[in-house]
């Protein structure tokens, strides 16, 4: 029986694994969860597994959550809550379905318990990847990929071959605006940005599709993850999403790792790693599908994902300026302060004119202050420019 902490149980990934869990009751016992603002279905969630431990941002919530809960559960609050959740002395697999910078901190003092972590949060690797691993390395945790293109080059390099491989190749779906003219991206609103044709996500994940940055932060993610130089990571574009990832190997020969898209599938395979669940899914039928197809990214049509690109190149802190500026933006964007242009207008300006003095090292704080500092650099610029009625 593995005992399971669950960071984010009210979103698109906590909502899957909790049905994960649900399936194997014999295998897996949930004993923390958290959110922020779905305060009534994390009550739910918890009486239905009697979970002993439920984290949640404010004082407030806390005490409406005590008023409902009809059994003993212990109530933690804010980051020192999140940081209790994460070291249970119980707990055996920490998943981090947390949108945000806020990941950080649950999978930073997780891998410091020498825990676990399933990580979905791609925000904390891509930001402060070398420092997750370190801290990893140290204190005996482990990182089980949860993004499910990294899930399935996990699984891809866990072969016999590993010292073939000569590149990994990552799919896109290439998002809602895949075949559009890049005349009409004046015409995209938040509404249109949230329809992925094939993935049911959170808000910010979806934008980050529909911009094509997401890819460009798994770029990043693969890099860290798996030691691999960035001219061996690749990108194609797959509109099915069912090739998750493909590796290719000295003698030309190239494995792929296919499979339904459905996150309940690397969030089990990351839970129970490394036995595998046979969970009540449809299988994956290729005939049904009938073919798949590939193309060639188009570079020039999504600036966010060479923006990405770049920074990978130049390594530590442009990465994270780059995702704390594109946090900053997704939420102007949905706000509808800025088009779905002026992301990737502003997240050029501000890797132009951010100023850092010192990297951050080896110390969480320092990551998380930094982060912050570009967030606000980034809205200031906005408002700035807003101000003088400047439009990209
Ligand atoms: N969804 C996917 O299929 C997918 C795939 C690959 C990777 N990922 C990654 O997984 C992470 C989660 O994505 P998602 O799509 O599940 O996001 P989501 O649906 O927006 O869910 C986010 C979760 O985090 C909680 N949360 C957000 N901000 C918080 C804060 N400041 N403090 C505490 N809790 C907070 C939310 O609580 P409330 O809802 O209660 O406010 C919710 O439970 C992201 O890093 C994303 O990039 C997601």
């Amino acid at each position: 029986m593995k005992n399971i902490v669950i960071i984010g149980s009210t979103g698109s990934i906590g909502t899957s694994a909790i049905e994960v869990v649900k399936e194997f009751p014999d295998k897996f016992r949930i004993i923390g969860l958290s959110a922020k603002t779905q305060l009534e279905k994390l009550r739910v969630q918890g009486e239905t597994f009697r979970v002993p431990f439920l984290a949640v941002e404010t004082k407030e919530s806390a005490v409406w959550l005590r008023s409902q809960l009809s059994y003993p559960a212990e109530i933690l609050v804010g980051d020192e809550g999140l940081v209790e959740l994460a070291q249970l002395k119980e707990g055996d697999v920490v998943l981090i379905g947390i949108a945000g910078i806020k990941g950080l901190i649950p999978a930073y003092y997780a891998l410091k318990a020498g825990k676990r972590v399933a990580l979905a949060n791609k925000e904390s690797i891509v930001s402060a990847g070398e420092l997750l691993k370190e801290i990893a390395r140290e204190h005996g945790g482990e990182i089980i990929p949860v993004d499910s293109e990294h899930s399935a080059l996990f699984q891809l390099l866990r072969c016999d071959e590993k010292k073939y491989v000569k590149k990994l190749i990552l799919t896109a779906s290439g998002g809602p605006f895949l075949t559009w003219d890049p005349k009409d991206f004046d015409k995209i609103t938040p509404d249109l940005a949230l329809k992925h044709p094939t993935w049911q996500m959170g808000p910010r994940i979806t934008i980050d599709s529909a911009t094509l940055i997401n890819k460009g932060l798994e770029i990043i993610e693969a890099k860290i993850l798996f030691d691999f130089p960035l001219e061996a990571i690749e990108v194609i574009i797959h509109p099915q999403s069912v090739v998750h990832s493909l590796v290719e190997l000295e003698d030309g020969t190239i494995l792929a790792h296919l499979s339904l898209p459905d996150m309940r599938l690397p969030i089990s395979y990351a839970l129970n790693y490394p036995e595998r669940n046979t969970l009540s899914l449809n299988t994956l039928d290729l005939t049904a599908i009938g073919s798949l197809n590939f193309q060639k990214v188009d570079w020039e049509k999504f600036p966010c994902l060479r923006l990405a690109y770049e920074v990978a190149r130049l390594g530590p802190p442009y990465p994270l300026i780059l995702e704390a500026s594109d946090e900053a933006l997704v939420e102007a964007f949905l706000e509808r302060k800025i088009s779905f242009r002026e992301i990737s207008y502003y997240i050029e300006k501000t890797l132009n004119e951010f100023k850092f003095f010192t990297k951050p090292e080896k110390d969480l704080n320092s990551y998380l202050t930094l982060h912050q500092e570009v967030k606000t650099f980034t809205k200031q610029l906005i408002e700035r420019e807003k101000l003088c009625g400047f439009t990209s």
